[in-house]
This record gives C-alpha cells, structure tokens and sequence, in this order.
C-alpha cells in the first residue's frame, strides 16, 4: 500500500509532474497517429496555447436586409483590443478559407465576445457568406486584432467624427465604450454620418438615442435626400470643426477629399480606410503578364489586377488578409518576373541566379503583374 500512495496522488491532491507525463504518454498511445492536441481541439476548441485562434459564432443579428451583427467568442488566446481596431477572420466558404478584416464594433465586453457588422456588397462572397449564411455554432480563425485608429489618451475635449457606410463601424465600437464608462464621458463629440439612404443605414436608432441623450451631436446626411457631402461645405453642418480633431472612415472618395479639405487648412485627420488607394487600378494601358503558381497553373493577368485577385479568380488558394496592403498576410515569394505596387507604380523584380533562392517577396493584394512572374508559395 505505501508503494501506491508513494507513486500515485494522494486523494485530492494533483498529480505530480511525474504521473502527469506517465498520463500524457499513455493518452498520446493511445490517440496515435493524431497529436493529442488534434483531439483536445475537436472537443475543446477555444483551448488556449492551440495553433492558430479560432473563434465560435454565438449569433448573428440583422442590422439592414444587407447587414449584420455576428458575435464571436474567441478563443482563450485572445489578447483583447482596443475600440477602433479589426480583426482579421478566416471563414470557409464553399470548402475554402478566405480571409477578410472587420473592424470591432464593441469595446472589450464583460462576457469576453467580440463583435464585427458586416455589411454585404453586391459579388462580396465573404460578406454575402458572413451576413446570409453563417449561423451560431460555425467556428471562425481568428488573428489577432491590430489597427491604428484609436483615440489618443486622454481623449480630446472636442472631436469630429466623419463616417460613411459601412465605415460607421470602428466609430460605433468607439462610441460604445466611451458611453459605456461609469464615469461620463467630458468629451464634445460632433458625429457627421453619411449613407445612400435612411432604411439602410447601421446603427441608425442608436446613434439618434445618443444624440437625444445628449452625448454627441448627430448630423444625418442621406445622399437620395441631400445629395452626395461635398466636403467643402462641411464647416456649415461643423461649425467649430477646425476646433475638432476629426477621425474618419468610409469610401475613398470621401477620404480623399477630406484630406485634401483638412491639409488645406492644416487641420488634423485620421482616417480608416477598407480598400487600398490603388494608383492603376482605374487602368492605364500598363501591361500583365502571365503568372505561374505553384501548382504549375498558369493565369494570364493584366496589369491593373491585383494577383491575388486574379488568383482567386482563377481558383488558387492564395493566403490574404486586409486586402490593402497593411496587413502582410498576403505575402508570397516571387521566384522569378516583375510586379508592379498599384498604390505607386513602383516595379519589384526577381531574376532567378541572382535574386535569392527564396525569391522576393511580395504582397499580392496591391501587386499586378508587369511581366510574366512566377509565384512560389500559395496556401
Ligand atoms: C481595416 C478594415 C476594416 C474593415 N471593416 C469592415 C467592417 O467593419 N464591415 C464591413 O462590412 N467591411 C469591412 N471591411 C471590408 C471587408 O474586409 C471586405 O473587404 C468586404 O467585406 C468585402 O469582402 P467580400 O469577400 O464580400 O468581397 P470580395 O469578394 O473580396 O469582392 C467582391 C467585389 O467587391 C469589391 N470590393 C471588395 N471590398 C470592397 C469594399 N470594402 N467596398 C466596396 N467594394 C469592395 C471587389 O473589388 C470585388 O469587385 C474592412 C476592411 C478593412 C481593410
Ligand atoms: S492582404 Fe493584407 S497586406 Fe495584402
């Protein structure tokens, strides 16, 4: 009996080192040839310490017919976030993994989840898949959030807010944080929200609830009803905006003038974009080329296309992330060819014998090609 207890716990006590890699060793036999951490995972997959953070789907809430609210509970690896920041999701769609970046729309919540509102654009399969198909249950990858527009600490006195669209969605997990501090918020907030019109507008009830409450003051700009912003005239609805620091986020043309607005007067502007400013992608006669993947595909490209586009197009699995250049998590070796940066027109190339053996690499999302260019590496 003393053997026993000399090699085995004590009742109540926990297993010591030994008896728990004794433990490991046996269940490791007996799952072979998985990895005991493929078995973990299937039963227990927000674990921590996994490859790779997943995240499971708790509901998906309807906003507009074209938009929703999908909550997420992420796995316990996750490191939380500041309002303001997105997250890039991995989703299977029709059996292929497909990444896209969504801003948060919360700040850190008490019950842990997170929460990105999607709003579908006509051909978008990620958004279309995210807002009319995915359900409670489904799991999700998980990077990480990351993102630069956050508010400076301490928080302005007086700020201007500039959003349009879908780009209402890091400035709502802004606003909900704020409002939701115990201590109220002494910060005088001037809220410019533009959309095509009212019936499709997020966040609408709440943030006119907001404005009635008195927290900011709402300016409602509907194009079919006032016409598209011209941002020349926004000191009328902002009287006080070179007293603002303004934060901004929505189409590109909106924040292209708004930055040609605020450098004029050199006032202070920081903006959320989710599509790259792409230089030629409009077209300008630059030739392709022919691209070759890894898998020996060969895919004829103009040069206004990203390659990751034309990938896709063409059904290679190509890894990606933001889609506008920030991210990095397109970057894939390029063994031989030339590519062009659409945001600058700048020319990477890559001769094989003098280039490394591993290539140059390159980030498919802003890069066409300029030439006939082979691609190493895809997912
Ligand atoms: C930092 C960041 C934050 C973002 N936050 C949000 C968010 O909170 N909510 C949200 O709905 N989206 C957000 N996006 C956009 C999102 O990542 C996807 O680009 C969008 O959902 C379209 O993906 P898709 O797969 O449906 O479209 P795709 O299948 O990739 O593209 C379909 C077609 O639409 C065009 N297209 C792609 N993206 C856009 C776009 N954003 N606007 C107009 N046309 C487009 C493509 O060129 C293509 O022609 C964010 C993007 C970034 C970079
Ligand atoms: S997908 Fe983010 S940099 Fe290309």
């Amino acid at each position: 009996m003393a053997s026993i207890s000399a090699s085995g716990p004590a009742r109540g006590r926990p297993a010591g080192p030994s008896l728990r890699s004794a433990l490991r060793r046996v269940a490791e036999a007996a799952v072979t040839p998985l990895e005991l951490g493929d078995v973990f995972d299937v039963f227990h997959p927000l674990r921590g310490g996994r490859d790779g953070l997943q995240g499971r789907i708790v509901s998906v809430t309807a906003e507009t017919a074209e938009s929703a609210t999908i909550l997420i509970r992420p796995g316990r690896d996750w490191a939380g976030h500041v309002p303001g920041q997105y997250v890039r999701i991995g989703v299977d769609v029709d059996g292929v993994r497909l990444w896209r970046t969504y801003s948060l729309t919360h700040g850190p919540r008490r019950d842990r989840n997170l929460s990105i509102t999607v709003k579908a654009i006509p051909d978008g399969v990620v958004s279309n898949h995210l807002v009319h198909r995915a359900r409670a249950g489904q799991m999700v990858q998980l990077e990480q959030a990351e993102g630069e527009f956050v508010l400076p600490t301490p928080i302005p006195r007086k700020l201007l807010l500039v959003t349009a669209g879908s780009g209402i969605t890091p400035v709502i997990g802004m606003l909900r944080n704020l409002f939701s501090r115990r201590v109220p918020v002494d910060t005088d907030i001037a809220l410019v929200h533009v959309n095509q019109n009212e019936s499709s507008a997020m966040f609408r009830d709440e943030l006119r609830a907001h404005g009635t409450a008195g927290h900011l003051r709402l300016v409602e700009r509907y194009d079919d009803r006032h016409g598209i912003l011209d941002v020349d005239h926004l000191d009328e609805l902002v009287p006080d905006l070179r007293e603002r620091l303004t934060y901004a986020c929505g189409p590109a043309g909106l924040l292209d003038a708004l930055e040609k607005h605020h450098a004029d007067r050199g006032l202070s502007l920081t903006t959320e974009r989710f599509r790259p400013t792409l230089a030629t992608l409009a077209g300008d006669g630059q030739s392709g080329g022919t691209v070759t993947f890894a898998d020996g595909r060969e895919v004829d490209a103009d040069g206004a296309t990203p390659i990751l586009d034309v990938a896709e197009g063409a059904g290679v699995l190509m890894p990606s992330g933001c889609r506008m250049g920030i991210c990095m998590g397109c970057v894939v070796p390029m063994t031989s060819g030339a590519v062009r940066d659409l945001r600058n027109g700048a020319i990477t190339t890559a001769v094989p014998g003098e280039t490394g053996p591993d290539g140059i690499p390159i980030q498919t999302c802003i890069s066409a090609a300029a030439g006939a260019c082979e691609i190493r590496e895809t997912r």
